[in-house]
């Protein structure tokens, strides 16, 4: 089948910017789709790095000053892989510009910005989507299909925690590659805006609206030297953040993000506990759902782990046969593949810049609640 280009503008050629690139790359190969991505640009600051990596992913071109992309007619979408500092000013600029606008989460570095984002592209009539690829594991894919069908009945609990444990170190330095994240300027915030990002937006998906929060955060080392200019500065984000929530729909929920949980390196869990059924998920186990439910004859009934490599689930037809895993960087094939099908239809893929900003608000009221110490709306 002759597949329509769609041609791709990304910016920041880091982390995110391979697992997007090998998403592009792949999604044609699996997934039937009329439009096919074409890799037109990638953009960096460093212009000897950006041409090694527009050669090993196939861009046709390289550049270092993103304007050059969402000015160039050859483009259709700006795809924002880099840090959280840059997004508000390249996602209003692309929309502008007409382009679809694609961007990394979280959305800003806070409200305001998330809210300018999300209104610009909806003024400029184009389609967003945020990567909150989690949404994309086919286990929690399948959590969200057995929520929506009512198995668990009421929901009582929600909970959720991603820990790490990479900066525990006080000589862990602040900026540069990856290390922006230790800056406030850049990140906006600490593991709430980064890691708990994540984790309420799966809980917004499955569960609704959030309500109300009351958090604390902590910065256990108060301060560090930059990698780029080796003064030493303040630590401005929090290194650690909990909250208790109430969503909309009545149910009681948990959360918590640390980078100092000595012995995780990326321990995303989640588990909802509704009156017939509870459902957990657990990324270092990312093929398998946990599932328990009550209607079953009581000798048997027990928490059983789905092995989810079935045709019959999420994503898994397009993969290889049952029994067989897929890992992580499928997530953003799905994404991709989603995308690319809701264009056929003329449907924005979620979750867009409206849908995750939702996120935002969760995340300014953890952070004015743990100034406060109070409950504050979101
Ligand atoms: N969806 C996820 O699971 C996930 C995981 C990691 C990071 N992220 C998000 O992705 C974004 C990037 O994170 P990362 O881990 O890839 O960071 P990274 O440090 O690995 O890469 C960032 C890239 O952006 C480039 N860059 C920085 N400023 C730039 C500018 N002004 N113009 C052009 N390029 C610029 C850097 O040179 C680098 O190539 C962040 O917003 C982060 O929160 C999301």
């Amino acid at each position: 089948m002759n597949k329509k280009p769609l041609r791709i503008g990304l910016v920041g050629y880091g982390f995110m910017g391979r697992t997007h690139s090998n998403a592009y790359g792949q999604v044609n190969h699996f997934f039937d789709v009329a439009y096919r991505p074409e890799l037109k640009a990638v953009c960096g600051r460093d212009r000897a790095k950006v041409e090694a990596f527009a050669a090993r992913w196939g861009y046709e071109k390289a550049e270092t000053d993103w304007r050059a992309l969402v000015a160039s007619k050859e483009i259709d979408v700006i795809d924002i892989a880099s840090p959280n500092d840059t997004h508000a000013e390249i996602a209003i600029a692309a929309a502008q510009a007409g382009k679809t606008v694609l961007c990394e989460k979280p959305l800003g570095r806070n409200l305001q910005e998330s809210r300018a984002m999300a209104d610009a592209v909806e003024k400029a009539g184009v389609a967003s989507m945020v990567w909150y690829n989690y949404r994309r594991v086919p286990a929690v894919t399948l959590a969200k299909q057995l929520v929506d069908e009512g198995r668990c009945g009421r929901v009582f609990h929600y909970r959720a925690k991603f820990l790490q444990d990479w900066t525990i170190s006080a000589k862990v330095p602040m900026d540069g590659a990856g290390l922006w994240r230790l800056n406030a300027d850049v990140a906006g915030s600490g593991v709430t805006g980064d890691l708990l990002a994540h984790c309420i937006d799966t809980a917004i998906w499955l569960n609704g609206s959030i309500a109300e929060v009351t958090a604390a955060t902590e910065t256990f080392v108060k301060e560090r030297s930059s990698a780029v200019t080796g003064e030493k500065r303040e630590v401005k984000i929090d290194d650690a953040s909990a909250f208790l929530a109430r969503f909309a729909n009545g149910s009681l929920a948990t959360f918590e993000a640390t980078r100092y949980a000595r012995g995780h390196k990326a321990l995303y869990t989640l588990e909802l506990n509704g009156e017939n059924a509870s459902i957990a998920w657990d990324l270092h186990d990312l093929h398998r759902l946990q599932y328990f439910e009550y209607s079953e004859d009581s000798r048997l009934r027990g928490w059983r782990s789905i092995h989810v490599t079935e045709g019959e689930h999420p994503y898994m037809k397009q993969w290889w046969v049952p029994g067989l895993q897929i890992g992580y960087e499928h997530t953003f094939i799905h994404q991709v593949a989603d995308l690319l099908r809701e264009l056929e239809k003329g449907k924005p893929a979620g979750p867009t810049f409206r849908d995750a900003l939702a996120t935002e608000y969760v995340v300014d009221a953890v952070l004015r609640s743990a100034q406060s110490g109070h409950w504050e709306k979101c």
